[in-house]
């Protein structure tokens, strides 16, 4: 098949790549750009490990084709720290030890940042509604969700 070129913009770095119209976005990320914070964990928009920002917005990138982020912003979890600095939501994802083998946690702290960004009070529900689409299969959920309402609060640790 013809390849075509893409053009977006990863963690506000401008990228044109020609691929195959059939690669999914969660391929452009990992094997094209080589940003592997990011996970691939079913390829059947189950698990939510692949989860980015797109335009904003919490996507799972397994499920789209990279052809529609043509000119949009993505976000990955290496786009998050700024100046060197862990974001909030990753150093209370730290203080709470919202991990344990971490395959979910890249995933599950883009949803958790999107989630904030559209609602930066949210109640427990609220939160645990928000990651319903994130599967982890190690932490039994109460320490993320502690750690995305402390982040919230602006109650995590420097760490
Ligand atoms: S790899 Fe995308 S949802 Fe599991
Ligand atoms: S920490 Fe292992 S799947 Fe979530």
């Amino acid at each position: 098949m013809e390849k075509q070129l893409l053009t977006l913009t990863v963690n506000g770095q401008p990228y044109e790549l020609y691929i195959n119209p059939k690669t999914l976005l969660v391929e452009v990320i990992r094997d094209h750009i080589g940003l592997t914070g990011t996970k691939r964990g079913c390829s059947t928009v189950s698990c939510g490990s692949c989860t980015v920002m797109l335009n904003g917005m919490a996507v799972k990138s397994c499920s789209i084709l990279a052809m529609q982020a043509e000119g949009a912003q993505v976000t990955t979890i290496e786009g998050l720290e700024q100046t060197g600095e862990l974001a909030p939501i990753q150093k209370a994802f730290i203080d709470h030890g919202a991990f344990q083998c971490g395959f979910c946690t890249s995933g599950m702290i883009m949803t958790a940042q999107a989630l904030l960004d559209e609602n930066p009070n949210p109640t427990e529900w609220e939160i645990r509604e928000g990651i319903e689409g994130n599967i982890c299969r190690c932490t039994g959920y109460n320490s993320i969700v502690r750690a995305i309402d402390a982040t919230a609060k602006g109650n995590y640790k420097e760490v």
